[in-house]
């Protein structure tokens, strides 16, 4: 095993381990010595993912089927991990999905075509070849937001039973309040010490109540820019997760931008190799106790939520 530096005891659960950011994060972290849960909604790409790992020599990587939107699935999980280690000391929340249908045609062609423009052109481009119907905003509610929330809660007792149990939920820069119309909304959402889980679920069915009727803009969700759903998913995922920590004190949660990545999400266009943009969730899943909670990481950096 490849620089085998940390505590061989440590065990994590990484969602959507199979590809992505999230197959780098658990090849990393096993590469440190923790023990992977590496998990993917399709059995036959995780077990995929955990075999090209072990081929390189990473054989403490184990798989578990996890889909993150079906709260049975998680239960399931939760029950294997209690099983199997009665623990959990880091669970990284990486799955999400982006909420768009792509109309990009040939991928080759479409980088070709972004080469060299910097990273705004080259998101507008991208923004250019997507649609948003209201089916995959719903989706990307149920997956990025409640789908996080019910791994996390299904979760918890085993981050408990640990001695330093962190969660680090991969965010987006997206998801930062200065994407929202409305002030009102903007101060609700950063109102950590007023702001309720049921609150934000209430906010989840507003924000889709006013995207099937094209009402936005009233309540002053995003409206520029494009990945709609996304950016209110990722926002009510940070608020999710500061509540968390506030109400979890013996926890370290954070979330983290990773940058914008080379992987599918971004049609492989992204400024960033995978292992840059897995160096923040790193930083904060190997952390040492005491370290940072509530707080948001703009790749290895502390950023506001602002
Ligand atoms: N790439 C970027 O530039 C960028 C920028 C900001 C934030 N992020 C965030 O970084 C994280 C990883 O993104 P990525 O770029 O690596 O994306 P990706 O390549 O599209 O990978 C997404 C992963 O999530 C999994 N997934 C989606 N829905 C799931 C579900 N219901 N249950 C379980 N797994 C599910 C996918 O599984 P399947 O293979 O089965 O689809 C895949 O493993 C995400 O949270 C994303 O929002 C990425």
């Amino acid at each position: 095993m490849e620089g085998n530096t940390g505590n061989q005891s440590e065990v994590a659960v990484v969602t959507g381990g199979n590809r992505g950011i999230g197959l780098e994060i658990c090849k990393q972290l096993a590469s440190n010595g923790v023990t992977v849960l590496l998990t993917a909604r399709e059995e036959n790409r995780g077990a995929e993912a955990v075999s090209i790992l072990g081929s390189l020599g990473l054989s403490n990587v184990l798989f578990h089927q996890l889909d993150i939107s079906d709260p049975s699935s998680a239960l399931r999980l939760a029950d294997f991990v209690k099983e199997k280690f009665g623990k959990l000391d880091i669970l990284v929340n990486n799955a999400a999905i982006a909420g768009t249908i792509s109309e990009i045609g040939n991928p080759e062609t479409f980088r070709q075509e972004v080469k060299g423009m910097e990273l705004v052109e080259k998101i507008g481009r991208i923004r250019e070849h997507i649609r948003e119907p209201y089916i995959q905003a719903e989706e990307c509610l149920r997956t990025n937001y409640h789908g996080t929330k019910a791994v996390t809660k299904a979760l918890l007792p085993l981050l408990h039973s640990s001695s330093h149990g962190r969660i680090v939920n991969i965010s987006s820069r997206f998801g930062l309040l200065r994407f929202f119309n409305g002030e009102e909304l903007k101060q609700e959402l950063n109102d950590i010490d007023k702001l309720s889980g049921q609150r934000l679920d209430e906010l989840s069915e507003l924000f889709l109540r006013d995207f099937k009727d094209a009402q936005l803009e009233s309540r002053g969700w995003p409206t520029e820019g494009g990945f709609i759903a996304y950016k209110v998913s990722k926002a009510l995922l940070n608020a999710y997760s500061r509540i968390l920590a506030k109400e979890h004190p013996s926890l370290c949660v954070n979330c983290v931008h990773p940058g914008f990545v080379q992987t599918d999400m971004s049609f492989q266009v992204g400024d960033l190799t995978v292992e840059e943009g897995a160096r923040g969730a790193l930083m904060m899943a190997l952390a040492p106790k005491g370290g940072m909670t509530g707080g948001f990481l703009d790749r290895t950096e502390v950023a506001p939520f602002m």
